[in-house]
């Protein structure tokens, strides 16, 4: 894969605004950020954001959770808000790269896809990769995918005819993953799963989605200390082979980014590709 086409993505997809240092902390720069996104969207929509996204924070509930992303999605905000957030998103794109770029052909399905960037991306970037389904309980984030594709040159877009499926739902609900698989009829090689609601909720319900062989890659934050607590509920409860990864020191191996771990789960044998 060409650097210049991936750079062109990136430029495409993920805005860091200049005045954003990406070295400093984002506490440090929130003023500075704050004028912008009012210049930007005006401060009634900032202040709104600003209230759902504290309410998410502090209800941890999906209720609220799903009320901010919807906002974000609709005003388009959810891109620019935390240019720490979108850098890491940069970053979780090329480890996936790195991971995936030199398997055979494969399909994906990538749950709680938001604006679909990544998915788009990958789609873009990988011709490995025949079908992928970007699953998003939040309407407004399947019209932000429909709007990240028309940002693309008519070429590129041709690449993701049939290739990029936008599908609404909610991939913990038993009626919906009943119609995506009689819709669809296609179980993924790889499941996808960056920044979850719930991580538990990813491998149970993932493996619905999963092909006989296929593996799980879920991208959470998490203290290091938790991840075994994690690794032995996947092992015991959803019976599934698992491992971490650090992807900032194993995979990117780019200090600087935020701490996060790759988990990778497959259902019956450890997925060699990623051993
Ligand atoms: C933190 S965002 C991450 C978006 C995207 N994966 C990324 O890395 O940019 C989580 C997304 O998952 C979606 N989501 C959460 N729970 C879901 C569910 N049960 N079914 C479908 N989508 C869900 C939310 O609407 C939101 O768009």
């Amino acid at each position: 894969m060409e650097n210049s086409k991936l750079e062109e993505i990136i430029n495409l997809f993920w805005k860091i605004p200049s005045h954003y240092n990406l070295e400093l902390p984002f506490e440090k720069q929130e003023g500075l950020h704050l004028e912008y996104l009012i210049g930007k969207y005006g401060k009634k929509t900032v202040d709104e954001y600003k209230r759902l996204g504290d309410a998410a924070h502090r209800e941890q509930t999906k209720e609220s959770s799903f009320n901010a992303y919807e906002f974000g999605f609709e005003t388009g905000m959810y891109q620019d808000a935390a240019p720490n957030v979108a850098y890491r998103s940069i970053l979780d794109l090329k480890s996936l790269l790195k991971l995936l770029g030199k398997r055979e052909k494969f399909t994906v399905t990538d749950l709680g896809a938001g604006d679909g960037r990544i998915s788009i991306a990958l789609a873009l970037l990988l011709e490995n990769i025949e079908k992928i389904y970007a699953i998003d309980i939040v309407k407004p984030a399947l019209k932000q995918m429909d709007l990240s594709k028309k940002l693309l040159p008519k070429t590129h877009q041709k690449k993701l005819d049939g290739r990029v499926v936008p599908v609404l739902g909610d991939y913990t609900d038993c009626n919906f993953k009943d119609k995506f698989n009689s819709k669809f009829n296609s179980k993924a090689d790889i499941v996808l799963s960056l920044y979850p609601f719930d991580l538990f909720e990813v491998f149970e319900h993932g493996l619905d989605f999963l092909n006989i062989g296929g593996s799980i890659l879920n991208f959470m934050p998490q203290p290091f200390e938790e991840s075994e607590a994690s690794l032995d509920y996947i092992k015991e409860e959803v019976g599934m082979w698992a491992r971490t990864f650090w992807y900032n020191m194993e995979i990117v191996d780019h200090f600087s980014m935020p701490k996060g771990q790759l988990i990778v789960a497959s259902e019956f044998k450890p997925a060699k590709t990623f051993d």
